[in-house]
């Protein structure tokens, strides 16, 4: 039983992007389950400030902190304040994952460094601080993107799923090194969200995601609460994807 989130002993959930679209929706999620929710975000400060006040509305607890989670000094200083603030993570949520599509044949080294950096060191910065202050039975999720398993080359952002891959492989090495203290680490991968910037048009879902429709927030809530409520299961990908990319 998850204590009301109004007390202070009820779980700490930080998420990073968790201003707006699927961060948003995993916010409000956990605050309707009694987390204290911890809303990371880097440039969206009135979509942050506005989903602190509707989480607040609905009886929850959240927080709104900045930081550019692909520089680990800001990393650092966002977990020290979460350190005075709440005292604890129970949970993080790894939401952050930049995508701007390129050809591998003409990808800017720059945009390859900037997705580096914020997808996957920042998500081991934030890893690496969340560990530090999470009790025994604590939990990561980080969110990663269908097709990793069998991956075949993309040429259009290959920067994103060379990101995406290594946040698999962390994962799986941070549930392996933690798992002596019941810390679970899993991941979540949407394929085609329906707000994904290359959706398809309605007719053509089906050539790319068998079950025929694009992926809601909804369904990627689902699996966050099913790993939420598995005790059994860590180091463990959950594509959640219609079959894209089987
Ligand atoms: N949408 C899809 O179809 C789809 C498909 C497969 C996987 N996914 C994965 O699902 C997750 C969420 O996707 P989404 O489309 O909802 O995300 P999004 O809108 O692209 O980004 C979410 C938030 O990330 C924050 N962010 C970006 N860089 C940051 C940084 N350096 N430091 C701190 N925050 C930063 C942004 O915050 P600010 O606005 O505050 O700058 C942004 O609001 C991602 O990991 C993505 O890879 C999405």
């Amino acid at each position: 039983m998850i204590p009301a989130a109004g007390e202070t002993s009820a779980p700490v959930a930080v998420v990073t992007g968790g201003a707006r679209r699927l961060g948003r929706h995993l916010c409000e999620t956990l605050a309707a389950r009694g987390y204290r929710v911890v809303i990371v975000y880097r440039a969206s400060v009135d979509h942050a400030t506005s989903l602190v006040a509707h989480i607040e509305r609905a009886g929850g607890v959240a927080r709104a902190l900045q930081a550019d989670i692909g520089r680990s000094s800001d990393v650092q200083r966002a977990f020290d304040d979460i350190a005075v603030h709440e005292g604890r993570v129970d949970l993080l949520i790894n939401n952050v994952g930049n995508y701007n599509p390129q050809d591998v044949t003409r990808l800017d080294p720059a945009v390859w460094d900037e997705t580096l950096a914020t997808n996957l060191s920042g998500a081991y910065y934030c890893c690496y601080q969340a560990i530090k202050m999470m009790p025994d039975g604590g939990q990561i999720i980080s969110i990663g993107m269908a097709g990793l398993e069998g991956i075949r080359a993309n040429r259009r952002g290959a920067d994103y799923y060379v990101s995406k891959t290594g946040l698999l492989v962390l994962t799986r090495a941070l549930a392996a090194g933690y798992a002596s203290r019941h810390i679970r680490v899993n991941m979540v991968s949407p394929g085609q969200l329906d707000n994904s910037i290359d959706l398809p048009p309605p007719e053509a879902i089906g050539d790319e995601v068998p079950l025929g429709r694009a992926g809601t927030l909804e369904d990627i809530g689902q699996a966050m609460e099913y790993l939420l409520d598995a005790p059994y299961v860590t180091g463990a990908n959950i594509d959640v994807a219609g079959g894209y990319r089987l």
